[in-house]
């Protein structure tokens, strides 16, 4: 029998117990031996639960019993949780976590931490939910240099914007739908406001460049600011607006950031709806590989902390190289002014401003959404020169996307 310990009771929490129980019999078989949970820490009580009477209060219950060699993070939020990472791997113990904002700020670390004292950290569950994402990247895509990282990372703004757009729902009322589902995060403005994005994409940067940014220092914008101009001019241009989180090298440096963009129909993430988040990884020798699957949610998050859990204690003898984060210095990043990509603005105006916009933009590419809208999209152009060029215009567009192709 081997014993585990759970940090947080909450949805990921209750479901990694739910997925440990259900399939217990080959979980059994993957591990070699049964796994227990002895402990569940928690603020609260579960008396009407079948494993209520393993609750604690007190960490340092779990952290001084020898026979917990591994501790389930899925606490949420950074503090305590970062103390408790810590002090569970200083113990000895394995962790593994769905907790984003403690790998994204602390991973570096506790990674180092954890190759020191010679446990494990994983964290499949940070990114994507339930899709395998890290674990790929760190083993099947390891022969490949990653071009850039693109993807749908938050469940609860695809939701919200998949109701929006197919069924004319209020922002408002698809937030609450997407609570509802235990989707959300305990302050769903992480979600709309696209921070929870952000914690995801500078773990996929410091995946695929080795370079650990905070997430505070990369651009980061939601969904709040979407409105029915953006989701009417991606419809008649047959696309889609998401919100997508985005990584690349840009002449060495790093570029990492969340925005909302107009996806057309030829790119597959335009067509990853509802909950699920969709990942475009592009490399050097493999070209583009999508990884796509429920990207929040009880069960789905579960299956893939209890996948981490499998993973340390069926390879317990085994010593895991575990990837070295180093710190982001203001150096390593790139200046946001460099990013380039095509851009889709809408403008008020007539065909005659229609006219200048092309002309300013250097494309024919040009839609009347309206009579009195037009859709303009630009070649490739780096952020300074497309400002520039709307500058020069004495345009004011509606709005402006980046263009995920
Ligand atoms: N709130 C997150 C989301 C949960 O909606 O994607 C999964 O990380």
């Amino acid at each position: 029998m081997i014993q585990i310990a759970i940090l947080g009771f909450g949805v990921v929490g209750s479901g990694t117990a739910e997925v440990l129980t259900e399939n217990k019999k080959l979980i059994t078989e993957r591990c070699g031996e049964e796994v227990s949970i002895k402990y569940i820490l928690d603020l609260r009580d579960f008396p009407d639960h079948p494993l209520g009477n393993r609750v604690v209060h007190d960490i340092n219950v779990i952290l001084s019993d020898p026979e917990v060699v591994l501790v389930a993070e899925m606490m949420g939020g950074s503090h305590p949780a970062y103390e408790f990472t810590k002090a569970a791997l200083e113990a000895g113990k394995h962790v593994v976590t769905s907790n984003k904002e403690v790998v994204a700020n602390f991973g570096a670390e506790l990674l180092s931490l954890a190759g020191r004292v010679g446990v494990s950290y994983l964290f499949e569950a940070s990114v994507g939910g339930g899709i395998p994402i890290i674990r790929p990247m760190q083993t099947d895509l390891a022969s490949n240099q990653i071009l850039s990282v693109s993807g749908i990372l938050n469940g609860t703004t695809n939701f919200i914007l998949t109701k929006m757009k197919r069924e004319g729902a209020a922002f408002s009322d698809a937030l609450k739908e997407a609570q509802k589902n235990g989707y959300a995060e305990a302050n769903p403005t992480a979600d709309v406001e696209g921070l929870d994005a952000a914690r995801k994409i500078v773990i996929l940067a410091a995946l695929a460049y080795g370079v650990s940014i905070s997430p505070d220092s990369i651009s980061t914008e939601g969904i709040t600011r979407i409105t029915s101009d953006h989701t009417a001019t991606a419809d008649k241009l047959g696309g889609a607006v998401k919100l997508i989180g985005h990584t690349e090298r840009i002449r060495g440096k790093i570029y990492a950031a969340v925005s909302p963009y107009f996806v057309p129909a030829s790119n597959p993430i335009s067509h990853v709806d509802d909950v699920f988040n969709g990942i475009l990884v592009d490399t050097d020798m493999l070209g583009r590989a999508l990884f796509y699957g429920a990207g929040a949610g009880k069960l789905p998050t579960a299956s893939a902390v209890v996948a981490d859990i499998i993973d340390i204690l069926s390879h317990r003898t085994a010593e895991r190289r575990l990837p070295k984060w180093k710190r982001a210095e203001p150096a390593d990043l790139a200046d946001t002014a460099d990013y380039a990509c095509r851009r889709c603005y809408l403008f008020d105006g007539c065909p005659k401003c229609a006219e200048k916009a092309k002309k300013a933009l250097g494309t024919e590419d040009c839609t009347f959404i309206t009579d009195t809208k037009f859709a303009v999209i630009s070649p490739v152009m780096t952020a300074r020169d497309a400002a520039l060029a709307i500058e020069q215009s004495g345009l004011t567009p509606i709005f402006v996307l980046p263009v995920l192709d």
